[in-house]
């Protein structure tokens, strides 16, 4: 049995159905503090098998252990954290006590189960700013704000751990920048307000919801002056789960994947793809950099894929048709 924390939110509900059609035995733990309970009836609905729900927050030890009595977890796919950089900027100690204490009181519940199997989301954010690209699992580690401190000393506390005790299995998977939605329109990323990433910027304009979109600058070193991500399907990253549970099924021993397709694309790229594959005039205004963002970063994605056996499927058309799929019936 598979406990999925933050199942119910963006990358958790695509990998859960993932796993439902990989026929593994599933279990969703979430607190709805970012996601909304009919996600489930979504899961339901896609894979026609309806996952137990505990709807727990990791903060609380006695609920999450009453998880592991009722039930027999040998794996854990850890999502549920919160992820606003901009908000852990402002509020360091709620992200700290969430994220970390949070993984503090999952691990220690795991440890007195016996269960020493966790794949980790971490993010590209743990390799801090100046680098060269594209990034390696072994390029330097360094963070610029508290979000990207409690994946970095999650994933030290992990390391430590698996250090303590060799017979756990430990994926550390870090993400580029996940987007698009599942094909059936009912699971996908809706954030409330105004959103920190590009793509549900551009699905806000799209609809009319926000007036343009800003681009933070057109100064930097890059084909056309903007910055350039390595964008990944969320289905593509649903399936580099699928592949590490196989992992972790039969070895033990700590495991770090980068998790991107390998290309970068500039904002006025990711801009033009998505007008093309929509056929949506998307307005947009050049303004000032942001502090902490860089020119480039995109991923090496060798190792994942000769250890894993995992590479991306789908193209910057296909993700950016799969987004505005979903956003516009949302
Ligand atoms: N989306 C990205 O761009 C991205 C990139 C890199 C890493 N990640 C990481 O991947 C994970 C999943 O991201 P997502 O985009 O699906 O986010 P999300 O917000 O959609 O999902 C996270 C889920 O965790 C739940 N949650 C948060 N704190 C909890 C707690 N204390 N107890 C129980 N549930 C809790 C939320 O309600 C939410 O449903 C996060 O850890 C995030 O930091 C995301």
């Amino acid at each position: 049995m598979i406990l999925i924390t933050g199942g119910t939110g963006y990358i958790g509900s695509h990998t859960a159905v993932k796993l439902l059609d990989q026929n593994e035995d599933i279990i969703i733990l979430d607190n709805l503090y970012n996601s909304r309970a009919e996600v489930i009836d979504s899961i339901e609905a896609i894979t026609g098998i309806r996952p137990k729900f505990y709807q727990i927050d990791l903060l609380d030890i006695n609920g999450l252990e009453q998880i592991f009595k009722e039930n027999k977890i040998d794996c854990v796919i850890h999502f549920a954290g919160l992820k606003a950089v901009g908000e852990s900027v402002a509020q360091p100690l709620k992200y700290f006590n969430n994220n970390i204490t949070g993984t503090i009181n999952l691990l220690m519940i795991m440890q007195k189960y016996n269960c020493k199997k966790i794949i980790f989301s971490s993010s590209a954010t743990v390799y801090g700013t100046t680098q060269e690209m594209p990034l390696t699992e072994n390029s330097p580690l360094g963070v610029t704000n508290p979000y990207g401190r409690t994946k970095l000393v999650i994933e030290e506390m992990l390391r430590d751990l698996y250090a303590s005790d060799n017979e756990f299995a430990v994926v550390l998977l870090r993400y580029f920048n996940p987007i698009g939605a599942h094909k059936s329109r009912l699971i996908g990323e809706n954030p409330n307000g105004i959103p920190n990433n590009l793509m549900p910027y551009i699905c806000k304009v799209a609809k009319g919801e926000l007036t343009h979109l800003n681009v933070f600058g057109n100064d930097y070193d890059t084909v056309d002056g903007t910055g350039v991500r390595d964008y990944i399907h969320v289905e593509d990253l649903a399936d580099g789960h699928v592949k590490s549970i196989n992992k972790v099924k039969n070895n033990s021993g700590l495991f770090t994947y980068n998790l991107g397709t390998g290309n970068g694309y500039s904002v006025l790229q990711v801009v033009s793809a998505f007008e093309k594959a929509n056929n949506i005039k998307i307005s947009y205004k050049i303004t000032t950099r942001r502090a902490g963002d860089v020119a480039t970063v995109y991923a090496d994605t060798n190792k994942a894929e000769e250890e894993l056996g995992f590479k991306a499927q789908y193209n910057i058309n296909e993700m950016c048709r799969d987004s505005w799929n979903y956003a516009s019936k949302h």
